[in-house]
């Protein structure tokens, strides 16, 4: 399934996101081989620092990690972006400074390395001072401003969900002539605590990515989606795609993907790819704009949505084992009760049609009905 984003044709929305997996030349080339649509650079800032030792923490369901950035010299990606592109493919160059002209300086020396689009890290929830750049509207505007009127390729801006006013910081990408917005980077976090020693998991504050951090992306990528009219990169937990597809859906024009590919590999990513593409098929989609946002025009605000009459309705002819009562211990109104036979069924008098059962039952046996 083809897109058109900052004005490349990708041959895929699928894009691998900043991170060590992208640290060099030859883990980009092998990533673009992977037959994803662009990658993106680990974060390249002008003085590399060195690498703390543990870094990266995994709970099953998450990861923390405090890498930073890539710890290649700007210098030195001439030759890795050279390394990068011998055999084709698009390459945007994640470049994060302090200030505005020396994110441009970084920028334009990855124009004429050859980067096909710039993506401006403003938002790293670690590091120094834990200022999230992109918290501040002004200071966003005043960055992406100068990169852009010092780059002919185009500039996306990477912002966090560390930040309360998400969608006017991308109302200022926007103004700023930025070309889209990619969001979300990962989270500000604390992994867990060793309990046994009394010591957090890993020595400081990290970045919290995979897929429990998905629906906040999804709710960031579609409110930047409802403000501004500029493409959007959805970022945060994508694992499959039917993940890639809900962002779209919610507005997105491609994704990235980045916890996937570091805990599974690249030829997970180009499983991604190819059932994306398989999935274009059977729907006859070949372009992402047809179905872009799609999911959109049904997210309403609260005021909007209409009280339908349901309640909860157990499909008895679905056996489900006698052991699990997921359903009756999560009826917060005691609704639910078991049948002599084993059956569920629903005291009409006390649903209210939350839903919750639907949710919970294993056996999908549950689910809402007209009363
Ligand atoms: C180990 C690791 C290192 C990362 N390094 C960078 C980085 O250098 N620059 C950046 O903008 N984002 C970085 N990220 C954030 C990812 O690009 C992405 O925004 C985030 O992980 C959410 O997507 P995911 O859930 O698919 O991983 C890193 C993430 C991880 C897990």
């Amino acid at each position: 399934m083809k897109t058109n984003f900052l004005g490349l044709p990708l041959k895929s929305p699928v894009i691998v996101a900043a991170g060590p997996w992208s640290r060099d030349g030859e883990s980009i080339r092998r990533s673009l081989a992977a037959g994803v649509g662009a990658v993106i650079t680990e974060t390249i800032v002008s003085e590399p620092i060195i690498d703390v030792k543990p870094r990266i923490a995994f709970d099953g369901l998450g990861a923390q990690n405090i890498r930073l950035f890539s710890d290649v010299q700007i210098e030195g990606w001439e030759r890795e972006m050279e390394i990068a592109k011998s055999n084709g493919g698009i390459v945007i160059a994640n470049v994060s400074a302090h200030t505005p002209s020396e994110l441009a300086y970084l920028a334009v020396k990855m124009e004429k390395y050859g980067a096909d689009g710039i993506e401006l890290g403003l938002s790293t929830p670690m590091g120094v001072d834990l200022e999230v750049v992109a918290s501040d509207p002004e200071e966003v505007y005043e960055m992406t401003r100068y990169v852009v009127e010092n780059v002919k390729i185009p500039v996306m801006v990477k912002l966090s969900q560390n930040v309360t006013n998400l969608s006017r910081v991308a109302k200022e990408v926007q103004r700023a002539g930025g070309a889209a917005v990619s969001a979300i980077n990962a989270i500000r976090c604390v992994l867990g605590v060793d309990i046994d020693n009394m010591k957090p998991l890993l020595p400081t504050y990290g970045g919290y990515s995979g897929k429990p951090i998905k629906p906040l992306g999804l709710a960031s990528v579609a409110s930047i989606a409802q403000t501004v009219d500029i493409p959007i990169c959805g970022i945060g937990g994508i694992d499959s795609y039917e993940n890639a597809l809900e962002y779209i859906m919610l507005g997105a024009s491609a994704v990235q993907v980045g916890t996937a590919l570091m805990l599974k590999g690249r030829d997970y990513v180009r499983g991604i790819v190819e059932e994306l593409d398989r999935w274009g098929q059977e729907n006859r989609i070949d372009d992402v704009k047809e179905i872009c946002g799609k999911a959109l025009e049904k997210l309403k605000s609260f005021e909007e949505i209409k009280i339908e009459p349901l309640i909860s309705h157990a499909d008895n002819s679905i056996a489900c084992s006698a052991d699990c009562n997921m359903c009756i211990n999560a009826c917060m109104y005691g609704s639910l009760s078991r049948t002599k036979d084993g059956g569920i069924k629903t005291n009409s008098q006390c649903c209210t049609g939350c839903g919750l059962c639907t949710f919970v039952c294993e056996a999908n046996k549950m689910r809402l009905d007209w009363l």
